[in-house]
């Protein structure tokens, strides 16, 4: 008996996987906000994990132009790595990919400098996405940043009537409703910035970076709900967790 995968994979299901890149590509423009993604982490020479990777296109990006890039991708779905793989021995490149969940990451603390999360965090129900931004912060050295593409708040009508639509599926409503910038204060991560908006058929993405503080004190973080933004709010609605302003 085939058992369903325990997590939500590209497009929901994995039979769609064949039509994800040439969507991506066609509909999402992915060249743009992938480039804008990979120019704002300025990864070169830095330990880079690529968190949910799916097909690799964000994750063979840094390697094109940049042989000596370490982009490690991780993704939960092995099939998804198959593609992610032929994609890579297609255009000569070895990358190291990763079987793995987000929340449960196999890599021991302080292991990147950055991590990306790409059109990942809308697949994961709000307790998983917690404890794999709380995951991210984990595996980053202190001051190492994790750079996100996701959903976002719409500014624009014709995004407004997207995201009412959007909003029902997989668990975009919590992205959609701004919420990104305070989850990743709760979780602990500091100077949490916005570094570019891009409007797409799907509706609104948002590309975010944040730290992880040069002092890290990893039990404060268990001392919070989940989005509970028990430590107070910036005036930007970034919660904080006490003592990381
Ligand atoms: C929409 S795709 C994004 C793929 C890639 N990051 C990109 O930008 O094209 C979402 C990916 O997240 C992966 N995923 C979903 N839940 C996951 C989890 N709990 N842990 C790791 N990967 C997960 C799916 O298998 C899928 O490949």
């Amino acid at each position: 008996m085939n058992t369903p995968p325990q997590f939500l994979p590209a497009l929901g299901h994995r039979r769609l996987a064949p039509l994800y890149d040439p969507l991506l590509r066609r509909v999402m423009r992915e060249d743009l906000f992938k480039s804008q993604l990979i120019a704002s982490a300025n990864l070169a020479g830095l330990d880079t994990l690529d968190l949910g990777c799916g097909t690799g296109t964000l994750t063979l990006m840094p390697r094109r132009t940049n042989p000596e890039a370490k982009v490690v991708g991780l993704d939960a779905d092995a099939e998804i790595l198959v593609r992610a793989r032929a994609k890579a021995a297609r255009i000569g490149l070895a990358i190291p990919w990763v079987q793995g969940h987000a929340d449960r990451l196999p890599h021991p603390e302080a292991s990147f400098d950055r991590v990306l999360i790409c059109l990942v965090l809308h697949h994961l129900d709000p307790e998983t996405r917690y404890r794999s931004l709380r995951e991210a912060l984990r595996v980053l050295r202190p001051g190492g940043e994790v750079h996100i593409a996701d959903f976002g708040p719409p500014r624009k009508l014709a995004m407004r009537v997207i995201s009412a639509i959007m909003r029902h599926l997989e668990h975009t409503a919590d992205l959609f409703d701004g919420r990104l910038p305070s989850m990743l204060g709760t979780v602990g991560f500091v100077s949490v910035a916005e570094s570019g908006r891009f409007d797409t058929p799907l509706g609104p993405l948002v590309l975010l970076h944040a730290s992880k503080p040069r002092h890290w004190d990893a039990p404060r973080v268990e001392m919070v709900l989940p989005w509970a933004g028990q430590g107070g709010q910036t005036d930007s609605g970034i919660a904080l967790l006490p003592g990381t302003a």
